[in-house]
């Protein structure tokens, strides 16, 4: 039983499993998010609280935009759902052609499915199967990255480098290994950007490669921008040299731009951002503003047509999918989300307001126990010293503290990582940045 507002008083909290979430601490004090406009939600005491994360790195657009819901609505009461395998409805060709048209080069192929986590491993399955198809079946091997986070399913916790995502489910998946993280406090603290030194990490990718044999990899995998381990921003040249390592040894490259896609580097995605083309792309999120869940997995010609090429007429190319891909609700959703993205020239508005953003989160520099600062688009990681044995502790008051101010921050360990819907305007700029000072003011 609770009383809290928009509850129902048979409510009890304990039946609800919360992910990523202590569910203790939730339960002991519940904040309850009821409805939300633009860049704002309520929240059950009816306070309007500010989304500095975008749902969490998804609202691209902000909350509820009318067009979205209407788009929804309108799907919904006209084919609820549609038999995805052996079956097709028009809008998820609609989607698929507009997304590929965002896409460089010849990634002219997507994969439809519902979320990150299982577009990453879709990914990996179709990097392995893949070379198989293409008589190089010994490349089954996967790199990732420490601190990478590529979702939760067995192939994403396995490529991921998060000690406490991998460390309770057992041996994981076998035949992975992993580049360093691009992280070093003592060379790129505080830089605007993309930090000047650490391309050299990249090439740790040919000792790995020369440790396994070539012939053993499969696929590397990495976030152009490093988000749930704290924002980690690519050195300049790294993701350049990685590309050409992979060509070197015949490696298929996976960018996961679950969150770098639609926008939040002021370009469609990363890989045009940072003149970097993979082989296969994951994304998610922003794909239907947050709105029904799906994801996409992007893929090269060569991929596409090497599994249409492989199997004789009427065979299943590739045994992989789910009921809910292509859903018709989200379908719908990503079409009147990439309208809104268009119409409005979100993209190119995080281009013009990313200046101010930078400047506003650098501002914190000097601040009580501020350790670093890293920004890139409209993203910004505060780094927080951590206290004695008690890592994120800290940040979690912060957290705390704009919450009860009416801003919503995410943490992650002792950093403060912050991604606002493309929307945002400079007030609320500085709106965040302000309460997230006086937040750290307040805490031990
Ligand atoms: C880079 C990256 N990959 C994958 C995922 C997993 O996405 P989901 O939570 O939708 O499974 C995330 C989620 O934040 C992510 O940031």
């Amino acid at each position: 039983m609770n009383n809290i507002k928009g509850i129902a008083s048979t409510n009890n909290l304990e039946s609800y499993w919360m992910p990523f979430t202590s569910n203790k601490t939730f339960k002991s004090n519940p904040r309850m998010l009821v409805s939300a406009e633009g860049m704002y939600y309520t929240s059950s005491d009816g306070r309007k609280i500010l989304d500095g994360v975008a749902g969490l790195w998804c609202v691209n657009a902000g909350h509820c935009r009318k067009n979205i819901v209407k788009a929804v609505q309108d799907q919904v009461a006209e084919m609820d759902y549609s038999m995805a395998f052996g079956m097709g409805h028009p809008s998820q060709f609609e989607l698929a052609s507009r997304l590929t048209a965002l896409m460089p080069n010849d990634l002219d192929h997507v994969f439809f499915a519902n979320s990150g986590s299982e577009a990453v491993d879709t990914s990996l399955k179709i990097a392995i199967a893949y070379h198989r198809l293409n008589g190089e079946a010994s490349r089954t091997r996967l790199i990732g990255r420490e601190k990478g986070y590529h979702g939760v399913g067995f192939g994403g916790i396995s490529v991921g480098g998060i000690v406490n995502n991998r460390k309770f489910f057992g041996p994981l998946l076998a035949g992975t290994d992993h580049l360093p993280a691009t992280y070093d406090l003592s060379k790129n603290a505080f830089t605007k950007g993309q930090p000047d030194w650490g391309m050299h990490w990249a090439d740790e990718l040919e000792k790995i490669i020369n440790l396994h044999d070539f012939s053993t990899v499969a696929a590397v995998i990495v976030e152009p921008v490093a988000g749930s381990a704290g924002v980690i921003v690519p050195p300049k040249g790294y993701l350049k040299r990685l590309r050409e390592i992979c060509d070197k040894y015949g490696i298929l490259l996976i960018f996961d731009e679950v969150i770098t896609g639609f926008g939040r580097l002021g370009k469609p995605f990363a890989t045009e951002y940072f003149d970097v083309v993979p082989d296969l792309i994951t994304s998610a999120k922003g794909l239907t503003n947050g709105t029904v869940p799906m994801s996409a997995v992007f893929v090269k010609n060569k991929i596409y047509d090497c599994f249409m090429n492989s199997s004789t007429e009427g065979a299943i190319e590739f045994f992989h999918g789910y009921t809910y891909s292509g859903h018709p609700l989200a379908c719908a959703a990503g079409l009147a989300t990439l309208d809104t993205y268009k119409e409005e020239g979100l993209f190119d508005r995080v281009a013009s307001i990313e200046s101010y953003w930078e400047d506003a989160a650098h501002s914190l520099k000097g601040c009580k126990h501020v350790k670093d600062i890293r920004n890139l688009g409209l993203i910004a990681g505060i780094e927080l010293e951590t206290r004695s044995g008690k890592l994120g502790a800290r940040a979690a008051e912060v957290f705390s503290k704009c919450y009860d101010e009416g801003v919503i921050v995410r943490v992650t360990g002792d950093t403060i990582a912050l991604s606002p819907p493309l929307i945002i305007e400079k007030s609320h700029i500085d709106i965040i940045f302000e309460t997230i000072k006086k937040a750290l003011q307040g805490v031990d």
